[in-house]
């Protein structure tokens, strides 16, 4: 299994977003895929599930590691793609850098163990507490940005935090910086790519970008990833494309 943490500094900038849509390319070519919500606020339980604040999830774990992984497991449509809530994440303490790491760790040991082959955790902003040690235990980091010219600012502080967390996770794979909400009709949001390309390491910033799109708000209004609209083929085929950049990384970084 490969673990996967979708984490950002900033709020806002599209993890959630990402990771579902991620998560449904994965899915939908037959690779056994788990999205888990680690945000306490619980988003991705939110926009694909309306029951989720009653559902069990991520955190019951946590608090309970004797608990069986799979019944907390949310089937969807698609036969390969399930869905785990953030659950009972007000009774868990999430501050505090490396206090959750062991349990964390166990977490995904026990996805494992049930066949799941892509597991993409959706954390809360900051590369601290709970959301920190999350990127700790996984295998490899995707960090969505917005693009925006004063998101550059902050990649000096971001590069920082990684090098903390690497301490922890000699192997974490940084599987880079994806561009959302990309203006392609602006020259400021079409020339952040090229900035940060010269403030990140080589190879960092992912070729596919995410465009600002309506379709977005539409889909998360029905709770369903882009690609299950009628619509959504084209916005589905970029995540589709970053799915295949993604697994290309990840296999050079393995071989
Ligand atoms: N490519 C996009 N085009 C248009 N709207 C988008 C796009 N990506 C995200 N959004 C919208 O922007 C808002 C923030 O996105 P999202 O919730 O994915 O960010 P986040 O990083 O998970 O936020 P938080 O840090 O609060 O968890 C949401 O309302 C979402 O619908
Ligand atoms: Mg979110």
């Amino acid at each position: 299994m490969t673990s996967i943490a979708v984490s950002s500094q900033k709020g806002g900038v599209g993890k959630t977003t990402l990771s579902i849509n991620l998560a449904h390319a994965f899915a939908r070519v037959g690779v056994r895929t788990l999205l888990v919500d680690a945000d306490p606020q619980g988003s991705v339980g939110h926009s694909l599930t309306r029951q989720s604040r009653l559902l069990s999830g991520f955190y019951d774990f946590l608090l309970d590691p004797s608990l069986p992984l799979e019944p907390l497991m949310v089937a969807t449509r698609l036969p390969t793609f399930s869905l785990m809530a953030a659950g009972r994440a007000s009774e868990y303490d999430v501050g505090g850098n490396g206090s959750h790491l062991a349990r964390v760790r166990a977490f995904l040991r026990g996805v494992a163990a049930s066949g799941i082959q892509i597991c993409l955790i959706d954390t809360a902003a900051g590369l601290f507490g709970i959301s920190g040690d999350v990127v700790a235990a996984c295998d490899a980091i995707l960090i969505p940005q917005q693009a925006e010219p004063l998101g550059i600012r902050s990649v000096p502080k971001l590069l920082e935090e990684l090098d903390r967390l690497r301490i922890t996770n000699p192997r974490l794979n940084v599987l880079g910086v994806c561009l959302s909400m990309v203006q392609a009709d602006l020259p400021e949001s079409r020339g952040v790519a090229a900035a940060l390309r010269q403030v990140l390491p080589p190879g960092w910033v992912c070729e596919t970008q995410i465009p600002r799109d309506a379709l977005f708000v539409r889909a998360s209004a029905r709770g369903l990833p882009i690609g299950a609209l009628e619509e959504g083929a084209a916005v589905q085929a970029l995540f589709d494309a970053l799915r295949d950049e993604l697994a290309a990384k990840l296999s050079h970084h393995a071989g």
